[in-house]
């Protein structure tokens, strides 16, 4: 039974089901370095390209505070700060995925650049204007009350700061099959359009800068497989499910009902 956005990411053993992966691969897991994670903890379209798109939309300086809002186990985290060096704090419902996030942080030696906490990004647990900047990865199709998600981002960015949203987006009619990654049932998924989203962020004061539609990179990520193999992939994250939830994710980004898009905003 899967009966909450939580229940549906959270199992156990991910950290050791990613490490005895690696460690099969011939990784010395002594001496493993963030990057070796990229297969299993960037979870959303294009994996690394997504969290590339990302870092190059963010309007930061070295050094700033990032808030990373539905961070999963860090791999969009850790990458941002080693690229863009700015220290990063994430918060997530799940806390199997805060608890991995950690543990691998800590295996990579960055828990003094990056951390994670459980928190809600409808309640984010920080006071207003504590970032200099905020970035959403795949995170918004859990979220009902986008006005409420906006207006807590808005809440603690700073004024001026930069706001980067790369979200699963609805660009079609028809039904969504489920599982899909982001929800077994349709209860807990809340797919809407780049309209609804650039609304709630109006709403809450944003201004919109950009909207970058990915269509044609989800196309060759769900149809092109890796030329090499990664030693790591989301089946490690999620397990068994995960090969009828990318199918199903495939189909729907095949027919056009959905597609990546990254919307960048200031606040
Ligand atoms: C598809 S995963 C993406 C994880 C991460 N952003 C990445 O790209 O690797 C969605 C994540 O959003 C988290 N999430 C869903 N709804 C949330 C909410 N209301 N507040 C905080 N985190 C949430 C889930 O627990 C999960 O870790």
């Amino acid at each position: 039974m899967t009966d909450s956005v939580a229940q549906h990411y959270g199992n156990d053993g991910i950290v050791s089901r990613i490490t005895s992966a690696l460690e099969e691969a011939g990784f010395d897991t002594n001496k493993l370095e963030s990057d070796v994670f990229a297969g299993a903890d960037e979870f959303h379209i294009g994996g690394r390209k997504g969290s590339e798109f990302v870092a190059n939309a963010l309007n930061v300086q070295s050094g700033q505070r990032v808030l990373d809002i539905g961070s999963g186990i860090g791999g969009p985290a850790r990458y941002l700060a080693n690229m863009l060096s700015v220290s990063v704090e994430g918060i997530d419902l799940t806390p199997e995925f805060v608890e991995a996030a950690v543990e691998i942080t800590e295996m990579v030696g960055m828990a003094e650049q990056v951390s994670f906490q459980i928190g809600s990004a409808t309640s984010i647990p920080f006071d207003e204007n504590t970032f200099d900047a905020s970035a959403m990865i795949h995170v918004g199709m859990n979220i009902s009350d986008k006005g409420l998600l906006f207006s807590e981002i808005a809440r603690v960015t700073k004024p001026g700061g930069s706001i980067v949203v790369y979200d699963v987006i609805r660009t079609g009619e028809d039904d969504l099959v489920f599982p899909m990654p982001w929800s077994s049932m349709p209860k807990y998924s809340f797919v809407d359009t780049v309209d609804s989203y650039v609304n709630a962020a109006k709403n809450a004061g944003l201004e919109l800068l950009t909207v970058d539609d990915h269509a044609e990179m989800a196309v060759s990520f769900f149809n092109n497989p890796p030329a090499e193999t990664p030693p790591v992939n989301l089946g490690h994250l999620m397990g068994t499910r995960m090969p009828e939830m990318f199918a199903n994710a495939r189909n729907a980004i095949n027919s056009g009902t959905i597609s990546p898009i990254l919307l960048r905003f200031a606040n």
